[in-house]
């Protein structure tokens, strides 16, 4: 590794924090600076710019209509399924924004409220996040594709005083409404909300304040006609912007929690360091609003770097081919992309000759960014070859909000290793440990953990729940943030992330849960037990496979294929058609250690085709036996 500038960056940042940060932060607009940087006073919640003051969507929207951006474009909305495209400025989307921040405080939204928002990928959804953010409110964005139970418990959890959705999302097989899906949510949800905002789409409008319920239904268009604009409220550095919530192991999700200071520094430092784009650049992040890569790179990131961005509403193929993302890199002059690698393999699979790609003019496209989930060395190959530019894979989560490891395309770029995201950012002080805590040597393979403080823009704790930030990040090894996953260092100092070393699922660059997975299976009346373990697969990079011991007294003979059947269909219903379970295996039993923790982990090693580590603590070793030729993929 060279000496340059990303040596120099890095290790100021770990030694100099708050000269480091503190530069970053005069990107940003405050109401009043910082006069701290690194608070540290209450180890381990580490915080960042304490008793500062702004507000986000001024610095996303407001500042630059005011420095002359607002004819320029700050969203291209390209929506092949609805055959839509609408280029929405600057100045047209603060005053969106403004009215329905409006609308939202008319409603009695104020400051520290919970929004959440349920919809597909629309410019009304952008709308909604940043006339939360205008008024101090908090929004919390739930992914389209999540079935009504998972919307319930992030309800349930959040408490939010507003819902604002669409009528229906838009799948290449289907039209997905969504009203009856928030319906049946509110119906399982304790809390209600006091109103509920829905998007008329004339694909499949919903009925609208029809129902008898506790809460009042109105339509967007109906509200937005006559809303007072709403200035931006000034709120602390350290108040939340948003909650996302994620996958852990277990069913409930974890409410990610994203400061308003911290977030608007690191983001806008990314740009130009991480991911080379500075204003009046036009970047394309194909993802969702629902997911963290969406909310940090399809919306805050461009907007408070003045960049426009494009937001697409389809697949990377039979929307309607698998041209479909190269259209826009030359109909807008895209000079960087950032998706998951899954939709590249789904690319390939459909253009292997990238013959579609030939006849358009990609030469604005500088790089392609890839995250989400493990970029594998094939695709990344095949991408580089196709399209001429540099591919990068960056390592984060949820929990950081922006990448933890990349090649600084900005800053420095570096030479590119296929199957490494290269470097840590600054900030990140990344360490691979072992079982005893210390750090192993390089080439060794160990739990990837970050040296707390973590930077700025990551999570100072989980919603309503310090105890479960603790136990779950910070208890495994003290002083530091434990990832999730597994990986390695080599000697020049690249990280090879090699996976997930709990139960947490990836499926086609979706987090999931396999708790969640499990207890729609659970709930199945013919079910005495299940697990669901996520195994290797090439396409969609994991997917979840589900094993269930029948109640006795039911047959897997006769019953066996209509339960496993409405077993798949159950997990489409609670959980959503996106967590992908296709095989559901009838079994004798799990394999359990004796204190009775099933031996996920041993069952996927098998199922991938690995030699499995078998615990000695094992109870019944001959369960595994009977397991195996279930398991094993077919030679
Ligand atoms: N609303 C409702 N349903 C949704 C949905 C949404 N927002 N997103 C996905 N689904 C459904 C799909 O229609 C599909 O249903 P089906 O089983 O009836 O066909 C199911 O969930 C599985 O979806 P997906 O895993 O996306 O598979 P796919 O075969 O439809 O598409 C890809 C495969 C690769 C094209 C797609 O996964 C993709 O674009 N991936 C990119 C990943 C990404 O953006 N990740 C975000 C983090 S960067
Ligand atoms: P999410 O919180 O949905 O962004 O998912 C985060 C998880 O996805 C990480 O903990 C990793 O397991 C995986 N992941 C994300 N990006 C990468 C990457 N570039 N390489 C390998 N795994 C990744």
């Amino acid at each position: 590794m060279s000496d340059g500038a990303y040596h120099a960056a890095y290790q100021r940042s770990l030694d100099d924090p708050d000269g480091f940060w503190g530069e970053a932060a005069k990107a940003i607009e405050w109401v009043t600076p910082p006069p701290r940087v690194l608070d540290d006073d209450r180890p381990p919640f580490y915080r960042w710019f304490t008793g500062g003051t702004l507000n986000t969507s001024f610095n996303a929207l407001d500042r630059h209509v005011r420095d002359g951006r607002g004819e320029q474009a700050a969203i291209h909305y390209v929506s092949p399924v609805t055959d839509t495209k609408r280029t929405i400025t600057y100045a047209a989307l603060l005053d969106e924004v403004a009215r329905f921040a409006g609308v939202l405080s008319s409603l009695g939204v104020e400051k520290g409220d919970r929004v959440v928002i349920y919809m597909p990928m629309v410019p009304e959804a952008v709308v909604a996040m940043l006339a939360c953010a205008r008024i101090g409110a908090v929004h919390s964005v739930v992914f389209g594709g999540f079935a009504p139970a998972e919307l319930a418990a992030r309800v349930e959890d959040a408490k939010p005083v507003v819902v604002v959705s669409a009528s229906c999302g838009i799948e290449p097989s289907r039209v997905v409404e969504y009203k009856p899906l928030l319906d049946a949510a509110l119906d399982r949800s304790e809390h209600k909300p006091e109103a509920v905002i829905v998007l008329q789409r004339e694909q499949a409008p919903a009925d609208v304040g029809v129902r008898d319920t506790d809460w009042e239904e109105m339509e967007w268009d109906d509200v937005m006609r006559d809303a007072e604009p709403a200035d931006p409220v000034t709120v602390d550095a350290t108040d939340p912007l948003y909650i996302l919530y994620t996958s852990g192991t277990t069913g409930r999700p974890k409410g990610i929690v994203r400061d308003n200071g911290g977030h608007a520094v690191a983001l806008r430092w990314s740009m130009p360091n991480v991911y080379g784009i500075n204003p009046g650049d036009t970047w394309f992040t194909a993802s969702d609003v629902g997911w963290v890569v969406g909310h940090s790179y399809i919306v805050y990131a461009p907007l408070l770097t003045g960049a426009t961005t494009v937001l697409y509403e389809g697949k990377p193929v039979g929307t309607p081919d698998a041209s479909a993302f190269f259209r826009v890199i030359s109909d807008y002059g895209v000079k960087a992309m950032f998706t998951a690698p899954t939709a590249y393999r789904a690319i390939k699979r459909d253009d292997p000759s990238g013959e579609l790609l030939g006849s358009l003019d990609l030469s604005s496209l500088e790089t392609l960014f890839l995250a989400g989930e493990r970029l594998d060395p094939d695709t990344w190959e095949w991408a580089t070859e196709r399209l001429g530019v540099p591919v990068v894979d960056n390592w984060w989560q949820t929990e950081t909000g922006w990448p933890i490891a990349s090649n600084l395309r900005g800053l420095e770029p570096m030479p590119i290793k296929p199957g490494s995201p290269s470097v840590p950012v600054p900030g990140y002080a990344v360490e691979t440990l072992g079982d005893d805590g210390r750090p192993v040597p390089a080439g060794t393979e160990g739990a990837i953990c970050i040296k707390l403080p973590m930077p700025p823009g990551t999570l100072p704790t989980l919603w309503g729940d310090d105890e479960r930030y603790v136990s779950g990040y910070l208890s495994a090894f003290d002083g530091y943030y434990l990832t999730g996953d597994g990986g390695m260092v080599d000697e020049d100092g690249y990280l090879f992330v090699m996976g997930r070393t709990d139960d947490v699922l990836n499926v086609a660059g979706h987090r999931l849960s396999t708790g969640s997975i499990e207890a729609a299976l659970a709930g199945h009346e013919a079910v005495a037990e299940c697990a669901v373990i996520g195994v290797a697969d090439d396409f969609k990079g994991q997917v979840p496979r589900g094993l269930v011991v029948l109640k006795s007294g039911v047959s897997a003979e006769s019953d066996g294929e209509r339960i496993r059947a409405e077993l798949v269909q159950r997990v489409r219903d609670e959980v959503g058609a996106v967590a992908s379970l296709r095989q559901v295996d009838i079994v004798t039993a799990l394999p359990k250690t004796r204190s009775g923790k099933i031996l996920r982990k041993t069952m996927r090693e098998i199922a991938d085709g690995k030699t499995p580590t078998v615990p000695s603590t094992i109870e019944d070793a001959t369960v595994l036996e009977t397991l195996t030729p279930v398991l094993r993929p077919p030679a």
